[in-house]
């Protein structure tokens, strides 16, 4: 169930009751960042990591961060809801300025807004899903979590307008990201995944999967790779905090290996799953 007490600059009230002005510049221009942070068994997951990206992309809108790390700890775990599977949703815009105006507000406070909501498996999890590849059109600050997400909405809608569970976005013939998610390949038996740049957001996943496949000796390694070398995957997955590890069976309408998930997929979802129950 939503836990249907959110956080509004400085106040727990139930989100019916939690409204924002119209002149917010979230909502005119787009004009905030975002995180999504998932608990498990009560507790925030990787919260330092979550901390440091939120961080980076306030600097990158040139929005001071209005609370310390243990200020943060403090406003959003009193919104978890025991122990299931949850995250927390985190923006904060520029705020609220008398009149709209393109250039920075001064003396505004920023508008900070959290609520919690049930992780809720996919129900194609662990048979696999679909997914539709096309050109990226988003901008250059992808690796900044900025709650304009226009392109990012664009893209996935039309993957689901061809049953598509996810676009696998391409930008100069390279493979990216998911419209919201990262990718990760299995080519020539070895795990892959863009690096890091301004073409992509530093998935928190990502790294946790990076991480447990160097300790468990599976083979992987973060490089660029083409459409036509994604063509010859033997697994694909996404990755996102939402919906962790999801195996792709089918791209662009045709098969991914045999048509189901992979062991390496298998190997690496029991990973995953083991070490978010470690973190009890
Ligand atoms: N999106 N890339 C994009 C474009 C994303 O939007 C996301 C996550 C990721 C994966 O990042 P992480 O592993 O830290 O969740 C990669 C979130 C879930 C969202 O927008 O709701």
């Amino acid at each position: 169930m939503q836990n249907n007490t959110v956080y509004l600059n400085g106040d727990y009230l139930p989100l019916n009751e939690a409204k924002i002005s119209v002149l917010d510049r979230g909502f005119l221009f787009g004009d905030g960042i975002y995180e999504v942070i998932p608990a498990y068994n009560g507790h925030l997951f990787h919260f330092e990591e979550h901390l440091i990206r939120l961080e980076n992309s306030l600097a990158a809108i040139r929005l001071a961060n209005p609370h310390s790390r243990e200020q943060w700890s403090a406003i959003l775990t009193p919104l978890l809801i025991g122990t299931q599977d949850q995250y927390i949703y985190l923006q904060i815009t520029r705020g609220t300025a008398p009149k709209r105006d393109h250039g920075f507000p001064e003396n505004t406070p920023p508008t900070v807004f959290a609520m919690c909501s049930p992780i809720v498996p996919m129900a194609e999890r662990d048979s696999g899903v679909k997914v539709l590849t096309m050109t990226d059109s988003r901008w250059k600050l992808c690796n900044t979590k900025a709650i304009t997400l226009l392109a990012n909405i664009l893209h996935r809608q039309e993957a689901i307008d061809q049953h598509c569970a996810e676009a696998l976005l391409i930008k100069d013939d390279y493979v990216t990201e998911g419209a919201a998610s990262n990718v990760f390949a299995v080519i020539d038996g070895v795990l892959i995944t863009p690096p890091k740049s301004a073409d992509i957001l530093p998935g928190i996943t990502r790294d946790v999967i990076l991480e447990l496949a160097q300790k468990n000796a599976i083979p992987c390694k973060e490089q660029s790779f083409s459409l036509a070398a994604l063509q010859t995957a033997s697994e694909i997955w996404i990755t996102s905090s939402t919906r962790e590890i999801i195996p792709v069976v089918e791209c662009d309408e045709r098969m991914v290996g045999d048509g189901k998930p992979g062991a390496v997929w298998l190997k690496m979802n029991q990973l995953f799953q083991a070490y978010k129950q470690s973190l009890a």
